[in-house]
This record gives C-alpha cells, sequence and structure tokens, in this order.
C-alpha cells in the first residue's frame, strides 16, 4: 500500500473542513490541504482572528494547532489535487430540485465535477474517497468518469468512507469515532487503497474500530444509519401524539422502553421534529433508490419516516394555535432558537424554520432569539420557506433580537424550538412578570421543568405530555 503523504480535501464544509482539520491534527506527518471554489468560505477558515465559517465546539482549537503547520485551506483546487496522494471529494450532495427524482435523488452534480477535475488535473495515482454521502453505487460512476478522462499511466483508486459525525460534537466524534468505515473493491489494488486509508485512521483509532468492507455496503450503510437514527425519532414522536393524547408522559415511555437493552437508551428524545441537512434527504435519497431498484414497498416503509416528522411539525404549531383560543393572528409569539439542534449555527431542514412559516402565515408576529445563528441567514431561510410572502411582509412580521429575555418581553407565548442550554437556566419569574396574561410557553424539547412554570402561573404544553391525570 501507498503511504499517504499528502492529503486534499475537496470540499471545507461542515463535514470536510473538521474531518481533515482532525487528520492533521493526529497525523503531523501528513501535509493536509482542504480547498473549496467558495473564497468566501476559505477566507473565513484562514482569518486571522479565527472566525471559523461554522461553529462546532473544540474545532477553533484544533485549527489554531494546525493551521499554517500541516493544514492549509486554498481556493486553488488544482494545485491541491495535484500535490496530493489521497483526495477526499466531500462536496454538497442535496436533494435534487428539479428533473428526474425531484425532491427526493441526491443532486450529484457537485461529486461529478469535482470528480471530472481530479480526471483533467491529475498527473500522478490518487486514491479518490467518496466522503459526501451518495446513493449506492456511486463510486462506480465516478470511477467510469475518471478512467475515461484521464491522462494514460494514471491510476485511480476509489473508496468509500462516508461520515458519521454529528454537528454540535464534530470534534468529540472524530477524536473518538464509534467506526470508520472504509468500502473498496475487493481487488487486490482496492484492498491496498483501503489500507493505506485505514493506516491514516489507525493514527488515533483503535484498529477494531476500522471497518472494511465492500464499496456498495460502505456506500449503503451510511444511508441505513441515517435512516435508522431519523425512524427513532419519528417512531418516538408517534408515540409522543398518543402520550399527549392520553396522559402518558413520552420521558417515562422512553425510559421505560430504551431500559430494554435490545432498544438502548440513546436517540429517544422526543422533539418538535428533526432537522439538520442529513436525516431527511438521505432517507429521500434512499426512497429514490428503492423505488429505482422496482422495490415500491421498501419506498413506502421509509418514507413514512419523513411523513411523522413533516406531522410533528405541524401538529406542534397547531398545538400552539389550538390553545391561544384557535387563533394568533396579530398574536406575538416568541421563537427561542433557530438552528437544527443546539451547539451548532446551521439551519438547514430546521422546524423553527416550519413552525415559523405556519406562525406567519396565521399573521402572528414573531421575535426570535438564537444565540450563533447569522440574521441573514433567517432571512435566508425564511425567505425560501415564503415563496410567495416577499422580504419586507417578513420583515414586518419578524424581530431579531439578542436575548431570551428580551424575546419574551410583552409576548403571548413562548415556543422553544431548539435545546440550547441556555434556554434550560431562564429566570422564568422574570419573564412571566414582562409578559401578556395569559401566558403560554410551548416546549418542543422537553426542557423545562413544567410543574415549576405552572406554579409562577404559565400554561404549559410541553412535547409528549398528557394534560389528563
Ligand atoms: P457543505 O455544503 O457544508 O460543504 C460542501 C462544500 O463543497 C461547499 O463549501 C462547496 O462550496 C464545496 N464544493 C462544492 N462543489 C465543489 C467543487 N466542485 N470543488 C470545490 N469545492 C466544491 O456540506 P457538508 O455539510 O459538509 O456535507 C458534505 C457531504 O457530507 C454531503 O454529502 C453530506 O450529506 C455529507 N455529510 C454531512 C454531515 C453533516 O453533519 N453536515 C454528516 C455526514 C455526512
Ligand atoms: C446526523 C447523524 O447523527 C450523524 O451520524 C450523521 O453523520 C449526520 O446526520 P446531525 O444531523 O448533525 O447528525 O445531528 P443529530 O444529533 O443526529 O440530530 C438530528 C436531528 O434530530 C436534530 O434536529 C435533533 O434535535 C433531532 N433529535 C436527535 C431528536 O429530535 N431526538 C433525538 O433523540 C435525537
Amino acid at each position: 500500500p501507498v503511504q499517504v503523504k499528502k492529503i486534499c480535501c475537496i470540499g471545507a464544509g461542515y463535514v470536510g473542513g473538521p474531518t481533515c482539520a482532525v487528520i492533521a491534527l493526529k497525523c503531523p506527518h501528513i501535509q493536509v490541504t482542504i480547498v473549496d471554489l467558495n473564497q468566501a468560505r476559505v477566507d473565513a477558515w484562514n482569518s486571522p482572528d479565527y472566525a471559523l465559517p461554522i461553529y462546532e465546539p473544540g474545532l477553533e482549537d484544533v485549527v489554531r494547532q494546525c493551521r499554517g503547520r500541516n493544514l492549509f485551506f486554498s481556493t486553488d483546487v488544482d494545485k491541491g489535487i495535484l500535490e496530493a496522494d489521497l483526495i477526499f471529494v466531500s462536496v454538497n450532495t442535496p436533494t435534487k430540485k428539479s428533473g428526474v427524482g425531484a425532491g427526493f435523488a441526491a443532486d450529484l452534480n457537485y461529486v461529478e465535477s469535482a470528480t471530472r477535475r481530479i480526471a483533467a488535473v491529475a498527473t500522478s495515482n490518487k486514491i479518490v474517497v467518496e466522503k459526501s454521502t451518495v446513493p449506492c453505487r456511486t463510486a462506480e460512476s465516478m470511477r467510469t468518469i475518471l478512467e475515461a478522462n484521464s491522462r494514460t499511466g494514471t491510476r485511480f483508486d476509489i473508496l468509500s468512507n462516508p461520515e458519521f459525525l454529528a454537528e454540535g460534537t464534530a470534534i468529540t466524534d472524530l477524536f473518538k469515532p464509534d467506526r470508520v468505515l472504509i468500502g473498496s473493491l475487493q481487488t487486490p489494488e482496492g484492498k491496498a487503497a483501503c489500507q493505506s486509508l485505514s493506516d491514516v485512521y489507525a493514527n488515533w483509532v483503535p484498529k477494531e474500530r476500522i471497518l472494511t468492507v465492500g464499496l456498495w455496503s460502505s456506500e449503503l450503510s451510511k444511508l441505513a444509519a441515517n435512516a435508522m437514527l431519523a425512524q427513532r425519532i419519528s417512531s418516538i414522536n408517534a408515540l409522543s401524539a398518543i402520550c399527549e393524547a392520553t396522559g402518558a408522559n413520552i420521558d417515562e415511555v422512553a425510559h421505560a422502553v430504551g431500559f430494554d437493552s435490545r432498544i438502548g437508551p440513546k436517540f429517544l428524545r422526543a422533539s418538535v421534529g428533526f432537522g439538520g441537512s442529513c436525516f431527511q434527504k438521505d432517507i429521500l435519497n434512499l426512497v429514490y433508490l428503492s423505488e429505482s431498484l422496482h422495490l415500491p414497498q421498501v419506498a413506502a416503509y421509509w418514507r413514512q419516516v419523513v411523513e411523522m416528522n413533516e406531522y410533528q411539525k405541524s401538529r406542534f404549531s397547531k398545538t400552539v394555535v389550538d390553545t391561544l383560543f384557535n387563533t394568533i393572528t396579530g398574536k406575538h409569539i416568541a421563537v427561542l432558537g433557530f438552528a437544527f439542534k443546539a451547539d451548532t449555527g446551521d439551519t438547514r431542514e430546521s422546524p423553527a424554520i416550519s413552525l415559523i412559516r405556519d406562525f406567519l402565515l396565521e399573521r402572528a408576529y414573531v421575535t426570535l432569539y438564537d444565540p450563533q445563528v447569522e440574521e441573514s441567514q433567517i432571512w435566508l431561510d425564511l425567505s425560501e420557506a415564503l415563496p410567495t410572502m416577499p422580504l419586507e411582509t417578513i420583515k414586518k412580521q419578524v424581530n431579531i433580537v439578542h436575548s431570551a429575555l428580551e424575546a419574551c418581553k410583552q409576548k403571548e407565548a413562548v415556543v422553544i424550538a431548539t435545546e440550547w442550554k441556555e434556554f434550560k437556566e431562564i429566570d422564568w419569574q422574570a419573564v412571566y412578570q414582562n409578559m401578556s396574561k395569559p401566558a403560554f410557553v410551548f416546549d418542543g424539547r422537553m426542557i423545562i421543568d413544567a410543574d415549576e412554570l405552572r406554579k409562577i402561573g404559565f400554561t404549559v404544553k410541553v412535547i409528549g405530555r398528557g394534560e389528563r391525570v
């Protein structure tokens, strides 16, 4: 196997950035260059005051240790490709918005452009690693493109190495991964390439956690893992609706169910719905794949996980409207949190977007606070969610403020959309004094002490808590 000395990562996003920064930290003998076409993003990675383009606990510390030593960020994609022995392709693979498979299939345009660039530029042998999440058998298309466009004598070995990090915990996930998965062709060359990448991870990951499998299994495992994780959330959220209707408590149900060692306690937190750039996209991708393989029952099974999530989000909006005497027109609502989960500034598919859209369509006024999300991002997301509402109208109905306390002032209701730690420490007594009465709190993340708030005087609704005693 080739001993990897130089790595290039194409795509300096949520995955490429943290993943390759950690490789640089753990492998000081390897030079790592992360390249991206987006100048602003690369500039942010290179900014002298470490104003990095993504917020991720622990990331800045890693970048501080390696940047300029063996970690570089650049827009010179060609140079990165030319110099590297191993290239990660870590570009975005969003859901297609138009054309065949629109709304389901993954848009592989970015993967293909990156692959074509590698073929056009490379003058020596490369190990090309699919890091992006892609449909099963994408590696085959990549190989065809590389082989059809390369110089004679240049060899490409393709590996699949999907990433399992979660945002908000990316650095700890990368330091101590449950597993690293590497898929390769089962040929001698494929296995040798697999060994080369495995040796990189072996610098800090115990050998028994580095799993090597066939290419197609590796690609499918990534979709499978996300589908099964999201399925757990949809299962618990479906049960949360039953809890609310019966007087059962979803915390107690999840606890009791999760105590079964075959089920396990993790990832059973009922919520206003899952968000993030991966779950919905990857399940829809799996649905599309199943349909293309003429497996309609399999497609319908997975599609239901996404449908349950849509239902959960709209069910929560409806609870707000119903509880506020069946109308929120002209009412003032505070929304706490806009990120799709705590400890990230990422808003992709955030359930907060759907909630606020629903509130605006009911012509309510929304005051919003999130500790990390940029204001410009909020306007972008809301305009996209409300294509028929001009931005000026949205801005008349939405106010962005800089603290939770300020957001709640003089409002009729507070809606918790993200489980930021600081929302667990709110001085509810102070909030209550400054709210219109009756004062309502809707907790979409199960972070408040409902009994305590009721004592203060609030009317409280928590996801998954029945009212009937
Ligand atoms: P992202 O949008 O944050 O980053 C992708 C980057 O690739 C962008 O900065 C874009 O400018 C760049 N890019 C696109 N085409 C390029 C090209 N031809 N040359 C150079 N740069 C190019 O996306 P992300 O969240 O990092 O996700 C990347 C992949 O990893 C996706 O397939 C995603 O499904 C997968 N993934 C994401 C996560 C996550 O938590 N975000 C976790 C696991 C896997
Ligand atoms: C997910 C996968 O966890 C990760 O392995 C994969 O690489 C990328 O997709 P991510 O989307 O970053 O990671 O975060 P995750 O922690 O999985 O949360 C996704 C969504 O589910 C969030 O909106 C979160 O709030 C929600 N969630 C999670 C719940 O509602 N309940 C839970 O019990 C867990």
